[in-house]
């Protein structure tokens, strides 16, 4: 683990049994306590992404948080990823299975043109059908997925095994 890695680990809060019991969910909000590793963080998905993207898409909402700060940095055009129903139309919609149940995402095609290059953010990746259904979603409107990026990747989950046919350019700075 490098020393970035440990220090974003050791800054992101654990909360026992939540959302259920037996769960120890991660909270990366417990990051923003500490805006000089926020800077590094920045500076680590930018360095990533530089020259290789045209686009960021972040996806709702904790993908927000740091995606349009990657976009800031590099100078580039940011598009949200929303849950169904809060983007104004027109928009693109891409459903996936979840645990229980199903769930929608939906993006503002106008804002993607053919062939744009799009990083995919998000802050955690656990089962991956979220950053999935973006990279689908995002490939509908004519854009080319050419990478992921999230803090944390719950690997015992195998996330990535969604991803990796869309690229192999898959960032995660912790796990
Ligand atoms: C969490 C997390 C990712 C997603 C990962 O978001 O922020 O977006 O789940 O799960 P997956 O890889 O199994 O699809 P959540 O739906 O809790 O919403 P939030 O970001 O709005 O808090
Ligand atoms: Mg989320």
């Amino acid at each position: 683990m490098s020393d970035l890695s440990q220090r974003i680990d050791e800054n992101i809060a654990r909360v026992a049994d939540f959302p259920q019991e037996g769960i120890q969910y991660k909270d990366i909000t417990s990051l923003f306590q500490n805006p000089a590793l926020c800077a590094e963080i920045v500076d680590a998905f930018a360095e990533f992404s530089r020259g290789k993207i045209d686009v960021v898409c972040g996806i709702e909402s904790r993908g927000f948080l740091f995606g349009i700060q990657i976009a800031q940095k590099l100078n580039l055009p940011f598009v949200l990823i929303r849950k169904q129903g809060k983007l104004p139309p027109p928009t693109i919609a891409e459903s996936y299975e979840l645990e229980y149940g199903s769930a929608t995402i939906e993006v503002q095609p106008q804002y993607i043109q053919k062939g744009m290059r799009a990083l995919i953010h998000d802050d955690v990746l656990a089962t991956g059908g979220t950053a999935e259904a973006s990279a689908k979603l995002i490939e509908k409107c004519g854009g080319v997925v050419t990478q992921f990026s999230f803090i944390a990747d719950l690997t015992f989950l195998n996330g990535k095994e969604k991803l990796s046919h869309f690229t192999e350019d898959i960032q995660s700075l912790v796990g």
